[in-house]
This record gives structure tokens, C-alpha cells and sequence, in this order.
């Protein structure tokens, strides 16, 4: 029968860990509630003796989680383990999660303590726990670099004291797949009393193992994983959930197991916590980097138009994502280009596909990627008008102005086709916006300002920025980029660039009726 995983998130206590701005409790709360909205079992929302910060945090997800159950960690240490219960007070449901270091490094290095000492600390603070709760859960810090017979020995006593679940963590990510999945088979062997309590598994990342060891924790019978979303935590993170709740999914038949997670909500979940955060997921990270669903070779895209089942294991639908659309670039072929002629509503005999084709390799090798309106431009014009028409607009001169007070003042004057426009604007709103609402003003087309990055190197002596924009009209997403050594010029050039793509599908789609 298949047996179900707990799922433990620890994006708010050990992810936490290693941010460089802490969270504040607002954000904190939208993380644990968009981890109750995605069935997290367990959330380990904080370690309230760290911090009046910490604690404030702790109370206030208290008082709103109902669905998942709240959890917050503590040393062996009586004051540790009050200030945990009393920041818990309020929640529905909640465990303490007591820690100790259980290898003899952490033992005689760490705690200059000896192993009777540490099984001592460890039963005296789970009896007092209970006073609290009956969900009490005993992590043993390095675990992983822990004898095999200490291991067995103190998990025996503090299931004997009251631990309802045993942590095996690999706190320094050091172990391997098959060494990680003896300990807990060794466990399941030589404590007698193991079946009292549930054996969860913490992995880190160090070896970039994480995810395999707790896979194969999984496999050999721990009953609870815990991790983090995406990933995040201690020096190169922890076990990434999102990982493991799709290969539990994905791999059913020969794990055996399944998790109670709504799985259409680990997109949303992802993007929050990278949001909250500020760390950037990167694009190949599996299940929910923007690559992990896209196709780029023109093989695998003609593969995936013929049965999608050639190149995808898992469908993007199951985590929350639309139809991921594949990214046209000189490796794709002419299957996708038709592809994404049709998705935007033209058929074949609307467009001559050989020198679309022809055209879209030529634009492909200039601009790396080519977008919707790009191809559809090229379906009906040539490269060479195409290229022409992409200097429409064009800045004759740009001027600002910026007081201590935060106003801005932007003169710009643009010329498009053969008239000068000019216009000139001020804003409290940063002079990049300023910027942006000055060409909004001057252009008169009703775009939305999506995304503004910039990102500045030093190179020889030089500052360079590079500016991407995306803009939204007419329900398209525009795109532009630009690089300069004046971050305002590098920035009004990616506008100006989505300027132009705008202009010429509008004339494109006005020819052909699609507005
Ligand atoms: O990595 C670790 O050992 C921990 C414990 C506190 C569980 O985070
Ligand atoms: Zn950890």
C-alpha cells in the first residue's frame, strides 16, 4: 500500500537563515499562507528565542495558520523551548522541534560536551517539552557524520522520552545517496522502539545531493522530508520540496508514496518565495526555472509538436503553468515557426513559409531570440523593411533633471518617421519611470511598464548597463533591450526598441484585420 510523505517546509526557518535582508513579518505571513494554499503538512515558520523579530513573526502566522501545522525550533534549552511554546500559544496545531549535534565533532568540538552528556540534554529537554506538547520533534544535527551506534543509541532515548518524530539531518550535505539510505534502513533495523515515531530526513545541498538523498531516505522508509522551496537556505541550500514532490508524483509506481501537496500550486508558491526573498530562480533549475518546460532545439521541438510525451516527463500544467510556448531562436526549425504562425491565428497559405523561414534564421542569428510580433512582422514584410521599420523612432535628445526631494524632470525629444515630437515630464515616481511615462506621453500608445532590470558591470575603468523592459499592450508582452555605459540612455533605448516593435505590428495587424 502506498504510504504517504509528510511534507516539512523549512523555507521560513533554515531558508531564512541565509537571506541577506531578513523577512519582515508581513512578508513572512504571505509565505506561510501561500505554503498552507499549496497542503505544506508542516510549516517551520521561525526559532523565536533568535529574535523579538523572530517571535513577533512566530505569534502572528500562529494566529492565522488552521490548515497546516505550525512548527518552531529550539535548542536544548529550557528558555528556548518556553519562548517557543509561549510565540506558539495561539496556533490550532503546533510542534517544537528540539536540535542537538550528535557527531563527535559537533559533540567535543562544538559543545565540548561527551555523548552521555548530549543523550542527558537531549531526554531532560524533551520531558520538559512535554508540558507543552505531545508533538515534539528531536533533530540530531550531523547526522550524516554521526557513528552508526550513537545515532541508534540517542534516537532510542528520546523516543523513549516523548519524540514523536526523529530528524536525521546531513547538516553539511556530506553524504552519498546509498550511504544516506543505509543510515535510515540501519535505524529502522537496530532501534526497537522506531515504529513510536515517524523518521523525517533534512538534507543539505553542499554535494548538490539534496534532493537524491532525500529521495532515497524515501525509498529506504523515512516517513517526513523536509526542505525548502526552490531550494533555499544554509550555504548552497537545502532539499528544493518542489524536487521531491514531483519525483514522488512523476515516480509514483516505483516510490510507493504520494504527498497530500496541490501540486498546481507549486508555481505560484515558487514565485512567491522568490519574489519575497529576492532570490532569483535561475532558468534551468528543475520543475520551476522558466527553462524547465521550454524547448529550444528544432528536433526536440518538432519532437514535442508531434507527441509531447517524446521530450516531457511531467506536463507544466501539473505545477500551475500554462502551455509553456517554445523559444524561437536560429536552433528552431520550421515545425515550430508553422506552430506559432498557427497560435497566432494565420494559416499556412496566408504566408510564404520558405522566406519566413529564411528571414527568421537571418533575424535569429542578429537577436538570439525572436519574439511573436517579430515572426509575424517577417511573414509579411522583408528582413530588410523589417530592420528599416525598427528605426522608426528614434531619440534626438534626452534630458534630466533630479533634486534631493526625489523630483525628476524629463525633457525628451523623439522623432518618428519624419516629425519631432517633444515632451517634457516630472515625477516623484524615480527618474526611470519618469523616463518611461515621458515616452508613454509622447507616443500615445497605451502600454503598461511590466518589468524594468537593469543590471551594471565594471568593465575597463567603465560602468556598463544593461536594461531589459517588458511592456504590455494589447495583451502582448513586448520586449527590449539595450546596453550602454549611461544607464538613462541604456534605459531609453530598450523603451525605444519596444517602441518600434509596437509600430510595426500595429501596421502589420491593421493590413491583415487583427485589430
Ligand atoms: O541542518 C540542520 O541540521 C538543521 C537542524 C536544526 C535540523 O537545520
Ligand atoms: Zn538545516
Amino acid at each position: 500500500m502506498s504510504r504517504k510523505i509528510i511534507i516539512f517546509d523549512t523555507t521560513l526557518r533554515d531558508g531564512e537563515q541565509a537571506l541577506q535582508v531578513s523577512l519582515n513579518s508581513r512578508e513572512k505571513l504571505k509565505i506561510a499562507l501561500s505554503l498552507e494554499k499549496l497542503g505544506v503538512d508542516i510549516i517551520e515558520v521561525g526559532f523565536p528565542v533568535s529574535s523579538p523579530g523572530d517571535f513577533n513573526s512566530v505569534e502572528k502566522i500562529s494566529n492565522v495558520i488552521k490548515e497546516s501545522r505550525i512548527c518552531s525550533l529550539a535548542r536544548c534549552i529550557k528558555k528556548d523551548i518556553d519562548i517557543a511554546a509561549q510565540a506558539m500559544s495561539n496556533a490550532k496545531n503546533f510542534r517544537i522541534h528540539i536540535f542537538l549535534g550528535t557527531s563527535n565533532l559537533h559533540i567535543y568540538s562544538k559543545l565540548r560536551k561527551n555523548f552521555s552528556e548530549i543523550i542527558e540534554m537531549a531526554v531532560s529537554s524533551i520531558k520538559y517539552t512535554l508540558r507543552y506538547t505531545n508533538d515534539i520533534e528531536f533533530s540530531c544535527e550531523d547526522a550524516g557524520r554521526t557513528s552508526p551506534d550513537n545515532l541508534c543509541k540517542i534516537i532510542e532515548k528520546v523516543i523513549q522520552a516523548g519524540a514523536t518524530t526523529v530528524n536525521i539531518p546531513d547538516t553539511v550535505g556530506y553524504t552519498l545517496p546509498t550511504e544516506f539510505s543505509k543510515i535510515i534502513s540501519d535505524i529502522r533495523l537496530r532501534v526497537p522502539n522506531i515504529h513510536k515515531s515517524v523518521i523525517s530526513v533534512h538534507c543539505h545541498d553542499d554535494l548538490g545531493l539534496a534532493v537524491g538523498n532525500s529521495i532515497s531516505a524515501i525509498q529506504a522508509g523515512a516517513g517526513q522530508v523536509e526542505g525548502t522551496i526552490n531550494g533555499i537556505g544554509e550555504r548552497a541550500g537545502n532539499t528544493a520540496l518542489e524536487e521531491v514532490i514531483l519525483a514522488i508524483k512523476t515516480r509514483k509506481k516505483i516510490l510507493n508514496v504520494y504527498t497530500g501537496i496541490k501540486h498546481k500550486e507549486l508555481y505560484n508558491t515558487s514565485k512567491t518565495v522568490s519574489k519575497l526573498c529576492n532570490i532569483m530562480v535561475p532558468s534551468n533549475k528543475a520543475i520551476v526555472g522558466s527553462n524547465a518546460f521550454s524547448h529550444s532545439s528544432g528536433i526536440h521541438q518538432d519532437g514535442i509538436l508531434k507527441n509531447r510525451k517524446n521530450y516531457e516527463i511531467m506536463n507544466p500544467e501539473t505545477i500551475g503553468l500554462k502551455i509553456v510556448q517554445f523559444n524561437l531562436t536560429s536552433r528552431s526549425g520550421r515545425a515550430a515557426i508553422k506552430n506559432r504562425m498557427q497560435e497566432m491565428g494565420y494559416s499556412e497559405s496566408d504566408y510564404n513559409i520558405e522566406k519566413l523561414y529564411m528571414d527568421f534564421i537571418k533575424l535569429a542569428d542578429i537577436k538570439g531570440k525572436v519574439y511573436d510580433y517579430d515572426l509575424e512582422a517577417l511573414a509579411f514584410i522583408k528582413l530588410e523593411k523589417f530592420m528599416k521599420l525598427k528605426k522608426y523612432f528614434k531619440l534626438k535628445n534626452l534630458n534630466i533633471n533630479f533634486n534631493t526631494l526625489g523630483l525628476s524632470t524629463v525633457s525628451i525629444q523623439l522623432i518618428a518617421g519624419k516629425k519631432l515630437h517633444t515632451k517634457k515630464t516630472k515625477s516623484f515616481n524615480g527618474p526611470l519611470y519618469t523616463i518611461y511615462k515621458t515616452f508613454k506621453q509622447l507616443i500615445n500608445f497605451n502600454i503598461s511598464l511590466k518589468k524594468f532590470k537593469l543590471i551594471t558591470k565594471i568593465k575597463e575603468n567603465k560602468t556598463i548597463t544593461q536594461v531589459k523592459t517588458v511592456v504590455k499592450y494589447n495583451n502582448r508582452f513586448f520586449n527590449g533591450i539595450s546596453v550602454n555605459k549611461n544607464i538613462i540612455k541604456a534605459s531609453a533605448k530598450s523603451l525605444i526598441n519596444i517602441l518600434n516593435d509596437i509600430w510595426i505590428s500595429k501596421q502589420i495587424r491593421i493590413k491583415f484585420n487583427k485589430i
